[in-house]
């Protein structure tokens, strides 16, 4: 099958057939990072335009590194320096960078839904790089792939993600990708934060934290978004720790072979203790490293090439 979409907008688009396309371009391109040159010359002569209009270290870090490690030219453009500042709108901000010549625009932004409006009114591939509480589909794409990695198959794999998954891109990223790749997803966290409707996504809806923990091989933590909640959701953070916190005793509960995720920035001693974040079992520095070679087969991808050449030249 060849690759035919320009934008990586959302993974509830996604086919089973595209994310193992990019999941097999990643794996061509992490062997390409572990050589003593790391370079490709895959994207030489493109340019593209890192657009963070919300905060970011990861994200932005990985997509600079990947397009480098790809040969492509890259700039990076902080909102809090742009001339958003002075009242420019997404639109014309968009426009200009296009017409300064970008070949491609990676966007985070706050307002759910800006990354599609960008793919109607410019002729670039967009790459989504996290829109509000909507989707952050990189981010999906190498925690299913540090996932692959660590277990094989996902199929009836038993992943809990636990927290606050209302305001999360990153749990709806998530549970798009697992239950297309087979997974059973269980959600849990205090009611405010893990409403029922969240079902009609397929997965299993819980507020009892050690029914919902046991013997799964996954759980990925998500921390408390506190930018996008208007309203106090649970009574203070020393209560959300005491209930939903994962600490030494609860993941106990786990299967003992189960990996530790978190899609970061963490908040330590709130929903993980810092000795389960940096113990064995915690894979939050992989899920990072992964981050390169899967944002270097997005931007390869959606400029155009095909994963049969990339798996059989890296
Ligand atoms: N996981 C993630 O999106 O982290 P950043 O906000 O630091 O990019």
């Amino acid at each position: 099958m060849p690759w035919t979409r320009r934008h990586l907008l959302t993974l509830e688009e996604l086919t089973v057939e595209e994310i193992d396309q990019i999941h097999t371009t990643a794996a061509a391109f992490k062997r390409t990072l572990q050589r003593s040159v790391k370079k490709v010359p895959a994207l030489r002569g493109k340019t593209i335009v890192n657009l963070f209009l919300e905060p970011s270290t990861r994200t932005r870090m990985a997509f600079d590194m990947a397009a480098k490690r790809l040969s492509a030219d890259v700039i990076s453009l902080d909102g809090s320096v742009s001339s958003t500042t002075k009242g420019e709108t997404l639109r014309d901000t968009a426009q200009n960078i296009e017409a300064l010549q970008a070949d491609m625009i990676v966007i985070r932004h706050a307002a759910a839904g800006s990354p599609l409006y960008l793919s109607k009114i410019l002729n670039i591939p967009v790459i989504n790089a996290g829109d509000g509480a909507h989707e952050h589909p990189t981010q999906g794409l190498l925690d299913t792939f540090t996932m692959r990695e660590r277990l094989g198959s996902l199929q009836g794999r038993k992943v809990v993600i636990l927290g606050d998954i209302l305001f999360s891109r990153v749990a709806r990223s998530n549970i798009h990708a697992l239950k297309k790749l087979g997974a059973n997803v269980t959600i849990v966290g205090p009611s405010t934060l893990v409403p029922q409707w969240f079902a009609h996504l397929g997965v299993k809806v819980s507020h009892d934290l050690r029914s919902a923990l046991a013997d799964a091989e996954v759980v990925m933590l998500l921390r408390i978004q506190h930018e996008r909640q208007s309203l106090g959701m649970f009574p203070s953070l020393g209560e959300y720790t005491s209930l939903f916190g994962l600490n030494k005793t609860r993941a106990s509960w786990l299967n003992p072979k189960a990996i530790i995720m978190h899609p970061g920035p963490i908040n330590r001693g709130v929903e993980i203790d810092s000795d389960l974040a940096d113990g064995s079992r915690s894979v939050i520095l992989e899920q990072v490293t992964n981050g390169i070679a899967v944002r270097m087969a997005v931007l390869y991808l959606c400029s155009g090439g095909q994963p049969e050449y990339v798996a059989t030249s890296a």
